[in-house]
């Protein structure tokens, strides 16, 4: 899509951690673009992380739920937009391992759902239209001490999330074999950064320290991530959305990999220094629990499709990124402490209180 001409665009999943950030800088990088934020406000949605742009005269933003088709379709007849960029989902690997089907519902049928309406309301007529999936490198499966994935990688996922992600992979790929429907997509390794909830690694573990609890590393902590700053993500979706061509698969990547126990001890003397611990004081938190079930041993991306033919590549270093994510949760704890009651505390327990000791 080139960005020369006047557009609106829904972005779905928008008060999520990956899709605020896509957001912001959609709404002030475009100012002539229409954005309009498109989620349902599950417990993952929170729109305290667009308060700075909330007022912005091309934000829009509408409560909606990707199943419910009546709605779904309202707000398209509303807006009329050019492009659909969707990341709202289910997104977290522990959660989809007690609840699979909600994976099911939001990831695959929410996505056939959406596929449907931009196919309906665009009415056969394509030009200038696209519909941008946001997925993921865990539908390539895990790879072992070496290698990497790559566009054409076979998909195999393992847990009830990453085979929704996948599913809903192959039925935007069929909607551009059968209907020619104009689509994009991209899969992207671990994210990290700013408003990232709390169940996930990094931040979950800012967190415990903060309130000097313990720090579950699941397993033997030998599990290799690929880890990349959320706005890094944003930027590479930016470049893809504008310039990606349609039908295609872009890989993104930090180039960066880490075993979970590394990072960890990283983050405990980032932690330190920051907190004016004596070091040390972080580490000692360090509990190794059970397993997850169906871990994928190491993910690692092959990011040189989108930085030859788009040039893009990451921005920050991981010490930089780490630091700046540890600065905004310490200077955020308002925020921590809004999405760490009630709910969360529920399902901390129920994630972790028979998890300890291997
Ligand atoms: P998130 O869990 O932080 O946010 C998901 C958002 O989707 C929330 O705002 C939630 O309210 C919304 N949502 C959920 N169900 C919905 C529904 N039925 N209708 C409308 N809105 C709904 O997720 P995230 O980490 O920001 O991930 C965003 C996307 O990027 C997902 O598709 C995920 O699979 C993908 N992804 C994430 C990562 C990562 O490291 N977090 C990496 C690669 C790809
Ligand atoms: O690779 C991209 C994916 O990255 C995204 O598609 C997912 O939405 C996102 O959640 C993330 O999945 P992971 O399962 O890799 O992320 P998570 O932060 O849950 O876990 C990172 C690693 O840390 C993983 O090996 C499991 C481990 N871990 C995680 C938690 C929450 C622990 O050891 N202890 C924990 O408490």
């Amino acid at each position: 899509m080139t960005n020369q001409q006047d557009k609106t665009i829904i972005i779905t999943g928008g008060a999520g951690f990956i899709g605020s950030h896509v957001v912001r800088l959609f709404v002030t990088k475009y100012p002539n673009y229409r954005i309009v934020n498109l989620d349902a406000l599950t417990y993952a949605g929170n729109l305290e992380n667009l308060r700075d742009i909330e007022k912005s005269p091309n934000y829009f933003f509408e409560r909606a739920d990707i199943l419910k088709t009546d709605e779904i379709e309202k707000i398209f007849s509303t807006y009329q937009p050019d492009a659909v960029i969707h990341l709202a989902a289910e997104s977290h690997v522990d959660r989809s391992i007690l609840s699979p089907l909600d994976f099911v519902y939001t990831n695959v049928i929410g996505t056939v759902n959406l596929l449907n309406t931009a196919k309906k309301s665009w009415n056969n007529n394509f030009a200038n239209k696209l519909f941008y999936h946001v997925s993921t490198d865990e539908v390539y499966g895990a790879l072992g001490e070496t290698g990497f994935f790559t566009e054409e990688t076979k998909y195999d996922p393992h847990s009830p999330y990453s085979a929704s992600k996948a599913a809903s992979d192959h039925f935007v790929k069929a909607y551009f074999d059968t209907y020619a429907l104009p689509i994009v997509i991209s899969n992207c390794s671990n994210n990290y950064g700013p408003n990232q909830f709390p169940e996930k690694l990094i931040p979950l573990f800012i967190n415990n320290i903060i309130h000097k609890k313990s720090l579950p590393v699941y397993g033997d902590g030998l599990y290799t991530r690929d880890w990349l700053y959320v706005k890094d993500h944003a930027a590479a979706i930016d470049l893809i959305f504008h310039r990606g061509n349609k039908g295609e698969t872009y890989n993104i990547g930090g180039f960066n990999e880490w075993k979970n126990i590394d990072l960890v001890k990283l983050l405990c003397k980032l932690m330190d220094e920051k907190l004016r611990n004596r070091a040390g004081t972080s580490e000692k938190l360090i509990t190794y629990v059970k397993d997850r079930p169906g871990h994928d041993r190491r993910y690692a991306i092959d990011a040189s499709k989108i930085n030859k033919k788009l040039g893009w590549k990451p921005s920050v270093t991981f010490e930089e990124g780490l630091s700046q994510t540890i600065d905004w949760y310490l200077q955020n704890e308002d925020w921590l402490k809004h999405v760490t009651s009630g709910e969360y505390q529920n399902y901390y327990e129920l994630q972790y209180s028979k998890r300890d000791g291997r």
